[in-house]
């Protein structure tokens, strides 16, 4: 059985104000029957670490490929889980487009990160360009076969499928065109991994993930659970998605 996964990414958002939400997610959410992740900015990754204890875990939202050196600005993995970090979000479309990162660059980091004892959260998603040229399962594949290491395991590693289109926009794919991108996706990591691995890695939706959609998101067959943007910074939002998936 795979334990499902409500993930918050909270992206360049959130100082120390934001930790109250924290709080309430914790108080709201202990002994939750799913595993709860918080995604911070790095700067808030330690205070956020101790005031979520063992409720809810907490992850960075990129690393660097290298141990350690010179590379001004950046965080290596081993720094995030010093932080008390036991996940990092790699790959995200946003980090992709930003800092023109490839997948490559994605395998690369995620290689150090589990070297350090994290897991990892690898994003992969279309532009609607490509949904719209019937592309978006070459796509996944090409994502999917250039971005993950061969060192996961079903417990280190979460796949999270965003369309692109759909992030921060209030649209979502049907759930026909989810379901269908979960179960290749599913597929494709029997296929390499073998069944093990396979089975157990779970496999988030994301993209305008909200209170309204949930449910349903999550009736969807392969759909492990959420990586949330938006209405993951506020416990009235998040907390809603939380018992949706509980129930599902
Ligand atoms: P939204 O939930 O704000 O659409 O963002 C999704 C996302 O990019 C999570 O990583």
């Amino acid at each position: 059985m795979r334990r499902k996964l409500a993930a918050g990414n909270w992206k360049m958002n959130g100082t120390g104000a934001e930790l109250a939400e924290v709080r309430t997610i914790c108080d709201t959410h202990q002994g939750a029957g799913v595993e709860i992740l918080l995604c911070p900015p790095a700067t808030l990754l330690h205070r956020l670490s101790e005031a979520a204890s063992s409720a809810i875990a907490t992850g960075g939202q990129d690393c660097h490929k290298a141990e350690n050196g010179a590379h001004t600005g950046d965080i290596s993995a081993g720094m995030l889980a010093d932080a008390g970090a036991s996940y990092v979000i790699l790959g995200h479309s946003e980090r992709r487009e930003d800092h023109e990162e490839t997948d490559q660059d994605v395998r690369e980091k995620a290689r150090a990160a589990l070297a350090a004892g994290l897991k990892v959260v690898i994003c992969v998603g279309e532009t609607l360009e490509e949904r719209d040229a019937a592309n978006t399962l070459d796509i996944i594949a090409g994502q999917l076969a250039g971005s993950i290491p061969d060192a996961v395991t079903g417990d280190t590693l979460v796949i999270a499928y965003e369309p692109i289109w759909a992030i921060g926009t209030g649209k979502i794919p049907t759930l026909d065109q989810i379901g269908e991108v979960h179960d290749f996706i599913r597929s494709r990591l029997e296929q390499r991994f073998g069944s093990g691995v396979g089975r157990s890695a779970r496999i988030l939706y994301g993209g305008s993930v909200k209170p309204g959609n949930a449910a349903e998101i999550f009736g969807v067959s392969n759909v492990d659970g959420a990586l949330v943007g938006g209405a993951s910074l506020k416990a009235t939002d998040f907390s809603p998605i939380i018992e949706a998936l509980e129930k599902a």
